[in-house]
């Protein structure tokens, strides 16, 4: 069943995905301590929210848990060259987030030859910061004779900010295409012929058939025998959303690739029916690229905005879609286990506002407490309005509600909600209804100032009574599996 993960790839690969069964990997991890890389979205007031990154930007500084991992891979099953391999860069790195961050790959890349399949592969997407160390690292865990080819995806858009750079302008992602041994799959690609290539084909048969015959001693050619140019491993004929920011397939996603470039990667690299996975899976390029294509997905994603994005999209790609979502409630009594536990609280958080159409916070202490998260919508005047958002995973009365009226105030936000696990006393009620009404400016349309919603509500169907907080995302258009294609008749 294709199936999407919510949660930490490691974590997810260790405990659900069995050994050698997956016959292609593409992963696209972020790298970027000094931005918010995983924030995806601008919120409706134009900007990046503080609040995304949260879930996972420990991960890739160093931590307790990277010296944990480091010790971990000292031992087996891990190799004694790949644990040399990063003690030496440790040297050279000290304990920084480039460090952190080869340390947290080494021990995916090796999880993910675990899953892979003696005849499979694996594409990892990186950019010039870290690609030649990621390089060393995936020659130890796959091994130097495993690595097929370096890619260069040109990507470059040489206006606007990017050329101010007293430098040669960056244009490119560098792909790294390893196997897991020399019994692989692979399919050539070809392009198209240029014009000029075509024009050598200068005569046509009876049959309507363009061929050459002026090459002396060699038989005549035809057109339709020859099956195009080669692709090589510079690829510079798929745009970049750099490029094409205004394209319909952009969704909005700051990291999003094109369909065009996955697509490649699986024709060449698996046949259909062939299980694809992407453990770093984003808005879902690889997964929607699968289905495409007739193979069978597996995406994992720690951002629950992603997960979300994803579902969205691909119901609007294909709406006859199947797949099932792992890792989020699907009941009253799935959300309770999640929040029972310190971890799954956090998580609960997560998903309840997110999927509300809010973007969970993080407090950083000091004036943000008792914030979880935001929501914004716009009035007719195109003016951005905010919502705060409380979230209580356990018991609550109305003090809850009060301090939530507090720090609407204090925030000057418009709105509060209240978003809980359990459903609400009579005296919380009566607290929120207390707080009055907003009025939406310049129409006839009033707001509950400060409101609860419960878990059991979402499940029963009903929806918040607040003005449209969804975020600012394009609609994925309708895709056409390759199976639902009209076949070409072979004439
Ligand atoms: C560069 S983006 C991938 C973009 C993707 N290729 C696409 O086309 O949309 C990296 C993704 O990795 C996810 N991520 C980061 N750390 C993760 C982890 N430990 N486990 C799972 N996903 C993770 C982020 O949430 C983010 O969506």
């Amino acid at each position: 069943m294709n199936t999407l993960y919510y949660g930490d790839n490691l974590k997810i690969l260790r405990k659900y995905i069995p050994d050698e069964s997956v016959d292609l990997i593409y992963l696209d991890p972020p790298f970027n301590s000094k931005r918010a890389y995983n924030v995806i979205f601008k919120d409706k007031t134009g900007k990046y929210p503080p609040s995304q990154i949260e879930a996972f930007d420990d991960t890739w500084q160093w931590s307790d848990e990277t010296e944990e991992t480091m010790w971990e891979l000292s031992k087996p099953p891990y190799s004694a060259e790949l644990y040399s391999t990063l003690e030496a860069f440790r040297v050279a790195l000290g304990d920084s987030d480039m460090m952190a961050y080869l340390v947290m790959m080494a021990i995916r890349l090796w999880e993910l030859k675990r899953v892979l399949k003696e005849t499979g592969s694996i594409y990892l997407h990186c950019d010039p910061t870290a690609s030649h160390y990621l390089k060393i690292v995936m020659d130890q865990v796959f091994g130097v004779k495993n690595l097929k080819r370096e890619i260069v995806w040109n990507t470059s858009d040489v206006s606007g900010f990017k050329s101010q750079a007293k430098n040669w302008i960056r244009g490119h992602d560098t792909i790294l295409f390893y196997t897991k041994s020399n019994k692989f799959t692979f399919e050539k690609l070809y392009l198209p012929h240029k014009e000029e290539y075509i024009k050598r084909f200068r005569k046509i048969d009876e049959d309507g058939r363009r061929y050459r015959d002026d090459r002396p001693g060699k038989r005549r050619q035809y057109l339709d025998e020859t099956p195009g140019r080669l692709i090589s491993d510079v690829w510079s004929d798929i745009d970049s959303f750099q490029r094409r920011s205004t394209s319909k397939e952009y969704l909005g996603y700051e990291t999003q690739k094109p369909l065009a470039l996955l697509e490649r990667i699986m024709e060449a690299s698996s046949n259909e029916g062939d299980i694809i996975l992407d453990p770093f899976c984003g808005c879902g390029t690889t997964v929607a690229a699968a289905e495409k294509l007739g193979r069978k997905w597996i995406g994992i994603d720690i951002t629950i905005l992603a997960i979300n994005l994803i579902e969205k999209r691909m119901k609007e790609h294909f709406p006859d879609v199947k797949f099932e979502i792992r890792g989020i409630p699907n009941s009253l009594a799935s959300a309770e286990k999640m929040a029972s536990t310190r971890e799954g609280k956090f998580r609960f958080e997560q998903w309840f506002v997110t999927t509300l159409g809010g973007q969970p916070f993080k407090s950083t202490g000091g004036g943000d407490s008792g914030i979880d998260g935001f929501m914004h919508f716009r009035d007719i005047n195109n003016q951005s309005h905010r919502i705060i958002v409380s979230v209580k995973g356990g018991g609550y009365g109305p003090g809850a509600v009060r301090d939530l009226k507090g720090v609407v105030e204090r925030e000057n936000a418009d709105m509060g909600i209240l978003l809980a696990l359990e459903n609400p006393s009579k005296q919380s009620l009566t607290e929120a209804a207390s707080s009055g009404r907003y009025q939406m400016p310049e129409v006839e349309r009033t707001y509950p100032k400060i409101q609860i919603f419960t878990v059991e509500d979402y499940f029963k169907g009903i929806r918040p009574d607040l003005p449209d907080t969804s975020m600012t995302l394009n609609k994925a258009k309708r895709e056409i599996r390759e199976s639902e294609k009209p076949q070409k008749l072979g004439l």
